[in-house]
């Protein structure tokens, strides 16, 4: 397997927003273990009933559950060429697991103070035909798709304080591991969504 990206930042910060853009430039699959995780609880399978509590309340799912899920993933044909882990490592436990499988050229941290996450979390949308994520601010949705717009069920405003204590608690200290390593790329994730795209993408570029 060639080595992959890890998509790194507190919830809301644009992660899956710039997925999209760089997998179509590095040619990598985007691997959101969140998605996983919603198709999971979607799908009332074994794992989606475990996980469906601890996402509702804002927690971590356990690491064993995340690990297996991942574990599992990464066996596909696609992700032979690597892939954009995008939400995941969250803990040490699991950046220290996917150290032993995988081997990683960059984390990009989008950073984006507290203040801001909630508002972004809020306002989210979603397009469930095409997967395309909106907000009803910044990157408001064509009026003719708006009837099918849904909004998930852990983007309130309670459920986000605990996504962040989780976020500072068990996954900030991420990036200073990542930093010692020399993989850690940040951008100022608090501009527009362009902005912040076109960093990514010199970044990208220039590696
Ligand atoms: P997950 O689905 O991964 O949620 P998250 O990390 O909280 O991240 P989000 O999807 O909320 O945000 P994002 O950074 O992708 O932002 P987006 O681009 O959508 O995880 C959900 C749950 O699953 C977790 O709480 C946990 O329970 C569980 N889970 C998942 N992975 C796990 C793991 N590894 N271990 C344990 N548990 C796990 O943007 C947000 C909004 O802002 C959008 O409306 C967008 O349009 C807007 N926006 C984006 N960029 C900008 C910008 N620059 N300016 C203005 N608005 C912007």
């Amino acid at each position: 397997m060639d080595a992959s990206i890890i998509l790194f930042g507190p919830p809301g910060a644009g992660k899956g927003t710039q997925a999209v853009k760089i997998s179509e430039i590095t040619g990598k699959p985007q691997i959101s273990t969140g998605d996983m995780l919603r198709k999971s609880v979607s799908e009332k399978t074994d794992l989606g009933i475990e996980a469906q509590s601890y996402m509702e309340s804002g927690l971590l799912v356990p690491d064993e559950l995340i690990i297996q899920l991942i574990a599992e993933r990464i066996k596909q044909k696609d992700a032979s060429r690597g892939v954009l882990f995008d939400g995941f490592p969250r803990t040490l436990k699991q950046a220290e697991a996917l150290s032993l499988i995988v081997n990683i050229s960059s984390v990009i941290s989008i950073e984006v103070p507290d203040e801001e996450i909630v508002g972004r979390i809020v306002g989210r949308r979603m397009d469930p035909q095409t997967g395309e994520i909106y907000h009803i601010d910044f990157k408001p949705p064509p009026t003719e798709i708006e009837y099918r717009l849904v909004q998930r069920k852990d983007d309130n405003e309670e459920t986000v304080r605990n996504r962040l204590a989780a976020y500072h608690q068990q996954t900030s200290p991420l990036s200073s591991w990542y930093s010692e390593k020399g993989l850690l790329f940040t951008v100022d994730g608090n501009r527009t969504i362009d902005e912040v795209g076109k960093d990514i993408e010199n970044f990208l570029i220039q590696k």
